[in-house]
């Protein structure tokens, strides 16, 4: 199985790309930007990462991002990622980024969309993989800000799919952001939201009535709304869950634990994602092996979650068959040996 999952075409649509900022290149932008770092070395800095809840682990990650600085610490960022990518079979990606962790330290958005958008250019034209960027705004921030943030994203509209909304979600519920949500609507982004991952499945209602999202990030607590499950599987919404993240942050206790296998059987479209790679303990093939070695599951299954997340992505209808059939090829191939 390991070997199968480590081939299997993938494709990640929940991953924040300051998420995956591994100790090492923090160290060594650190370094580069001339940034004292409370912590000895990359070891003990790991050895931190040890979180109770969502916000314990927020309030590391957005620390962490303070040495990100220069468009080419925004380009060696996102390069690493596409690199694991690689490794991983990861034949199509679409990443969050938070522009005001870094507009509020007086980076230019500019220098954080530049950054980022030349790395995925080379990400298409030298490693194959294909990506669509979307810009996430910070829930415990007013809405006033992610007005603002929406404005200073307009000249980058090509660059960017979509809109999404990420951090505390306790206490910043859907509503806070309807208007906001609705404006990005208007200039042509899509929507997508974090909701249900600590909060109550009554956030992934408002999500998608409120805010208009095409797919949900996270939405385990789904399970806590029966008239919810029903509505998800009958309208197909996908939900974008990060396995590995649900176990670091408590969401649930223990892998066997995680509803994902039991979502999938009910027909919810639900995909795996890594969300914060460099803090959770692992990428796109860790997620899905974490899962595989708790849960019996099939390889149909398996390639399940790929299925769904080709058809959850923002890509052309014409790609979506391309990448469905490298996934029925594969199984295929995997049905013969
Ligand atoms: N930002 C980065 N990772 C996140 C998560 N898992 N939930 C909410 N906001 C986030
Ligand atoms: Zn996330």
């Amino acid at each position: 199985m390991k070997t199968f999952i480590q081939s299997l075409p993938k494709v990640e649509l929940h991953i924040h790309i300051e998420g995956s900022l591994e100790p090492e290149l923090l160290f060594s932008l650190a370094q580069r930007n001339q940034i004292s770092l409370p912590y000895a070395s990359p070891e003990a800095l790991r050895k931190a990462y040890e979180f109770e809840d969502l916000q314990s682990f927020l309030d590391i990650y957005y620390q962490g991002a303070g040495v990100l600085q220069q468009k080419q610490d925004f380009y060696d960022l996102t390069w690493a990622y596409l690199q694991r990518c690689k490794q991983d079979n990861v034949i199509h990606t679409e990443i969050f980024f938070d522009p005001q962790t870094h507009t509020d330290r007086g980076v230019a958005f500019e220098t954080v969309i530049e950054g980022i958008d030349a790395a995925l250019k080379a990400g298409q034209q030298q490693l194959g993989i294909s990506s669509n960027l979307i810009m996430c705004f910070l829930r415990h921030l007013s809405e006033e800000q992610a007005i603002e943030t929406l404005r200073q994203a307009l000249p980058y509209k090509d660059k960017i799919v979509a809109v999404g909304l990420d951090s505390s979600e306790l206490g910043h519920p859907p509503e806070k952001f309807q208007r906001v949500f609705e404006q990005a609507r208007e200039q042509g982004f899509l929507t997508v939201a974090h909701a249900g991952e600590e909060g109550p499945a009554q956030n992934i209602v408002d999500s998608i009535e409120l805010l208009g999202v095409s797919r949900v990030d996270h939405g385990v607590r789904c399970v806590d709304s029966e008239s919810l499950l029903a509505r998800l599987i009958a309208s197909k919404m996908p939900l974008t869950v990060c396995p590995l993240s649900n176990i670091k942050l408590c969401v649930f206790d223990n892998m066997q634990q995680h509803n994902i296998v039991e979502l999938l059987r009910q027909g919810v479209a639900v995909t795996i994602n890594s969300d914060d790679p460099a803090y959770f303990g692992g990428y796109m093939t860790d997620n899905f092996n974490a899962v595989a070695n708790a849960h019996t599951i099939t390889m149909q299954e398996l390639a399940q979650f790929t299925i769904n997340a080709i058809e959850a992505s923002f890509i052309s209808d014409s790609q979506k068959q391309a990448y469905r059939l490298l996934v029925d090829r594969y199984l295929e191939k995997a049905a013969l040996i």
